[in-house]
């Protein structure tokens, strides 16, 4: 979901090169279009083009002397992804340059008031606007750029992080947020702003991040934090942990297939230090301010979009079946709009690997504005909703940066085991109980290490299905997300029809879909679900339907109905899906591939969705 990058420097030579090198690394967020404005010898050049970064990269001049430069990969919300909608904006003086993600809502009444007192405009976006503004308040109010940047931002409704500059001011840059991420890194020569840390890392591991309805004004010697109403904010420094390894695909083809394999780590990560074996204990330290407020709550709502909505989905059974709180899962596109009938004994956990999910926040800001108690489970430290919910859990899977969420669904399912441990033992979970789970978690990153040592066999299998153009993903209880998770990912990553639904639904409706040409994918694990999981497998082969299995390690009997079948080790019930879901993340990595496609930047996505 779009890419800023913003740059101040004592120094001239490096702006373009700087520039281009942080939108290369913010490619992943998904975009359409990209382009850079700097500030050389009292003029403003910009070059902007659809398409990839390369597209520009072909039609710059890197003899820019510039200490002033920014720059933007675009998702579109406004206008087409074209040249001239692409980003840069600029004012009608050619002075003032700015990039922005988000959505600027009351634009068309900016705009329309802007037309009326003579403003030309180059752009069909609601972005341009801003520039028009800033122009208009420096003309009008003969104020300075910053005052004149500030009244404009007063006048927005909406979403932004903005990066300004200014011909007359080459070695400034002026920076906003509201609700779009927004960071800036900083050495004692120059600062560095982007939309996350991947992109300042070459540079600087120290950051600050912008809150919302905040200002900065930055040049490469000074940094001033302001809010709107002028106020002074000292925000301290924040160190990023990332290595640049974490960022590289560390020899791998693409980063999916790295994150998949991370997924053995990412679990690690999620329970190291949090568990008290001999007690059969969760020990979350994020939630230890509020771990009272929680003993009293007698309901427990979990929103979130996508991958992390499943992953939410799979904790709401944990939750249910041994914390002994009701549990509802809502996608947080439905949350935030739809009435609801809560009390201040309800708590709202929002699930989310960026933090930047604007469906997410809006749900968690709405729910939060009536005063009950919010959690988070993030992946990106500092990010958004990390920062609005009162306490929370964070992933520590590192970055995710393939636009499928694979590693971060793992980790996310370990958090929510964490949860149920915790909350189940503040309640009638008993301590044997507890242990088995606990125990049990800290073998699951082997036994995920085990599915990812038959990988090969898993791309013989897409090597056999990869043609067929739709799919039907079934499961039951805790797999039943993972079935509709494995139904995302082959979606997102193969652009193959695939739909996910619970086993016992299939006589329902899909069952017609069912013939040769229509393939199935079966998690039947040997729990207590599976002769009722096989039953379907029977009818699906009656109707001439192949069928690929992911079963048990040892179960050989599946073999004799199923057409291929992936193993998986045994576990306990509610921790299956950490192992069900492997070879589902896998199988459409190899079918996405094998279809020729782009399964780090799939096509119409983004990695976060920071617009609604
Ligand atoms: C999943 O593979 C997708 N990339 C998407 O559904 C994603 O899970 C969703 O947009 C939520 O993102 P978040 O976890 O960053 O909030
Ligand atoms: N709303 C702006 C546009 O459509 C910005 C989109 C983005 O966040 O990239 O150009």
């Amino acid at each position: 979901m779009c890419g800023i990058f913003g740059y101040v420097s004592k120094n001239k030579t490096r702006a373009i090169p700087v520039i281009l090198d942080g939108l290369k690394r913010l490619e992943y967020r998904g975009y359409d279009s990209s382009g850079i404005a700097a500030v050389v010898s009292g003029r403003i050049l910009c070059k902007k083009k659809s398409g990839r970064i390369h597209e520009v990269e072909k039609i710059l001049n890197n003899t820019w002397d510039s200490q002033a430069a920014i720059g933007h990969t675009r998702w579109a919300t406004h206008g087409a992804p074209t040249d001239r909608n692409a980003h840069p904006h600029f004012d009608c003086s050619k002075k003032i340059y700015l990039v922005h993600n988000g959505i600027i809502e009351n634009f068309r009444e900016l705009k329309d008031r802007l037309l009326k007192r003579g403003h030309k405009f180059q752009s069909d976006t609601d972005t341009e606007v801003v520039a028009h503004l800033v122009e208009d308040f420096a003309k009008n109010e003969g104020v300075s750029f910053e005052e004149a940047v500030r009244l404009a931002l007063k006048s927005i409704v909406g979403t932004y992080a903005f990066v300004f500059i200014h011909a007359d001011h080459p070695g400034k840059i002026i920076v906003a947020r509201n609700s779009s991420p927004l960071l800036v890194g900083f050495t004692d020569n120059e600062k560095y702003v982007a939309s996350d840390a991947s992109a300042v890392l070459p540079y600087t591991r120290k950051v600050v991040y912008l809150q919302d309805g905040e200002f900065a004004i930055l040049t490469h010697n000074d940094f001033r934090i302001a809010t709107l109403d002028r106020k002074a904010v000292l925000r301290n420094e924040e160190r990023i942990e990332w290595s640049e390894d974490m960022v590289r695909k560390n020899n791998f083809p693409h980063f999916m297939l790295k994150e998949i394999f991370e997924e053995p780590e990412a679990v690690s990560n999620a329970i190291r230090g949090r568990l008290v074996l001999k007690d059969g204990l969760a020990k979350l330290g994020g939630l230890e301010l509020v771990q009272n407020d929680l003993r009293k709550i007698n309901r427990l709502i979990l929103t979130a979009c996508g991958t992390a909505y499943l992953a939410a989905l799979v904790g709401e059974y944990m939750l249910e079946e041994y914390s002994g709180i009701p549990v509802e899962t809502e996608y947080a596109s439905e949350l935030r709009y739809k009435k609801h009938n809560l009390d201040l004994k309800t708590a709202l956990l929002a699930v989310s690997q960026s933090g930047e999910t604007a469906d997410t926040l809006g749900a968690l800001k709405e729910i939060k504005r009536k005063g009950l108690l919010t959690l988070g489970v993030v992946n990106s430290i500092g990010s958004s909703i990390a920062r609005e919910t009162k306490a929370g859990v964070y992933n520590h899977a590192g970055p995710e940066i393939g636009v499928a969420s694979t590693k971060a669904f793992v980790s996310q399912v370990a958090v929510m085991a964490l949860l149920t441990l915790f909350l189940g033992r503040q309640r009638d979970m008993s301590l044997n109980t507890g242990r088995k789970i606990s125990d049990e978690l800290t073998k699951i990153p082997d036994k995920i290490k085990s599915i990812l040592a038959g990988a090969k066999q898993i791309k013989k299998i897409a090597d056999k299905y990869y043609k067929y153009e739709n799919f039907l993903y079934l499961g039951r209880k805790y797999n039943y997300p993972v079935a509709l998770e494995g139904a995302l990912k082959l979606k997102e990553i193969s652009y193959i029809h695939a739909e996910g639904y619970g086993a016992g639904e299939m006589k329902h409706g899909p069952i017609a879909m069912i013939d040769k040409d229509f393939p199935s994918v079966v998690i039947a694990p040997s729990d207590g679900m599976y002769g009722k999981v096989v039953n379907n497998i029977q009818e699906i082969k009656a109707r001439g339907g192949k069928v690929i299995v992911v079963a048990t390690k040892g179960n050989k009997e599946i073999a004799k109905i199923a057409d291929d079948v992936i193993y998986i080790p045994e576990t306990i019930e509610m921790l299956t899906p950490m192992l069900s879901v492997v070879p589902l993340h896998l199988f459409a990595y190899y079918v996405g591939v094998l279809r020729g496609n782009d399964v780090d930047k799939p096509r119409n996505l983004a990695k976060s969705v920071t617009v609604e």
